[in-house]
């Protein structure tokens, strides 16, 4: 068998392999640009290179409006104001907490949906079944870059009289009908959180062909200030600022490099997990475009014998930090545990993922070899499952 550092070797990584790891661009580009903007005093505040980062991501998605924003989250809760929910709003349980922070942050409930179990989405059955005279809107999530049913969703929507959007943050540069994302539904959101794909230290921006909604959006994230000294709306801070943008400038040109190297990081693990029993790659859809930013497995407990949790707790003593996401899925989470303890009941399909799956490392900061070496260690617990299993429970005895 192959040493594991659970059985006393070195661990097969000297430093830690985080998913997540930033993609960055051009270094020199980044550093001239952020010269720049000292040169020109103008840190923040609708500065130039906000304004360029705005027009080339509406540019690349296909949309009228793009409002930049200091994180995906404050996004979310701007265009939910604007939008004016209220109520309960549907949503998956089966994503990062964020999404449903963004409703309770002002006091809306989010009522948790199941997700099809082959996308990972909104389930637009389960969406139908939880409409009730309170619900003012639904938020699906494209998780991992996987798009939701969009023309079901719209159709539930128009039909209801629901408020749609879709938190886009895992989704730039993936498309659904071969339309990019960024315009359905009445608005969506993207994240530019240093672990996405495309990152601006911390960003996020809110995506819309309404110009009513747009124009409100932005208000709204400058304090409601229309001018000087004019405010005509509630508002708070959601600015991104210069440096931000500049970053997401610079990693906008090199966004098909980063394609192609996830793209490349994805099929050397398709073909290295082929043969291992009891593992399923998350699959990207073949006609449509994808960002390749996820390396997402399901694993099966009973095929492995070891177990999700146990293959996660070798890795990490390998140095390669896979994470559980979404685990354990929101309604798991506080204050949503407490408040709806049964929720679990009408969430079946998110239950079982929650409990199945792993992303592992990827993005430019990794190549074959790691990702061999990932795979190598993925397999010898596999095939030495309950040696593995007993070395564990031995460890965690105590003395
Ligand atoms: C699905 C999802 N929605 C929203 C967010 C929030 O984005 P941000 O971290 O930019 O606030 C994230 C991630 O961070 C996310 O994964």
């Amino acid at each position: 068998m192959k040493d594991l550092a659970i059985f006393g070797s070195p661990p097969a990584f000297r430093e830690k392999i985080h998913v997540g790891r930033p993609n960055i661009g051009n270094r020199e580009r980044l550093l001239s640009r952020i010269n720049e903007i000292l040169d020109r005093r103008w840190l923040t505040n609708n500065g130039i290179y906000v304004q360029e980062f705005e027009r080339e991501i509406a540019r690349l998605a296909g949309v009228r409006h793009c409002i930049a924003a200091c994180n995906g989250t404050i996004a979310l809760e701007i265009v939910i104001r604007a939008l004016g929910l209220e109520g309960e709003v549907i949503v998956p349980s089966f994503t990062f907490v964020a999404t449903a922070h963004a409703l309770q942050w002002q006091e809306i409930t989010p009522v948790f949906c199941d997700i099809d179990p082959k996308t990972f989405t909104l389930s637009p059955d389960r969406v139908e079944e939880l409409v009730t005279p309170a619900t003012t809107g639904i938020i699906g999530v494209h998780l991992w870059g996987r798009t939701c049913d969009v023309d079901a969703l719209g159709e539930i929507a128009e039909r209801k009289g629901l408020k749609l959007l879709f938190d886009a943050a895992h989704a730039f540069g993936c498309s659904r009908g071969g339309r990019m994302v960024g315009s359905f539904g009445n608005a969506e959101i993207l994240s530019f959180h240093a672990t996405k794909f495309l990152n601006a230290f911390e960003g996020g921006a809110v995506l819309t062909n309404d110009d009513a909604l747009a124009a409100k959006v932005r208000l709204m994230k400058n304090f409601g200030f229309s001018g000087y000294d004019n405010v005509i709306h509630v508002g708070t801070n959601g600015k991104m600022s210069e440096v931000s943008a500049a970053m997401g400038l610079t990693g906008l040109e090199s966004m098909d490099e980063f394609i192609a190297v996830n793209r490349r990081n994805y099929e050397r693990y398709r073909l290295e997990l082929a043969s291992i029993p009891g593992i399923r790659l998350m699959p990207y859809p073949e006609e449509e475009r994808s960002n390749y930013q996820y390396v997402v497995l399901e694993i099966d407990d009973e095929r492995t014998e070891i177990g999700r949790d146990r293959l996660v707790e070798v890795l990490h003593a390998e140095n390669v930090i896979a994470r559980r996401y979404f685990h354990p899925g929101c309604h798991r989470m506080e204050p949503y545990r407490t408040r709806f303890p049964g929720a679990g009941k009408l969430l079946p399909v998110t239950e079982r993922l929650a409990g199945r799956v792993m992303s592992l490392p990827t993005g430019t900061s990794i190549g074959g070899e790691e990702i061999q070496a990932i795979c190598s260690i993925l397999r010898t617990v596999v095939e030495n499952g309950p040696e593995v299993r007993a070395r564990l429970e031995a460890s965690r005895a105590p003395r």
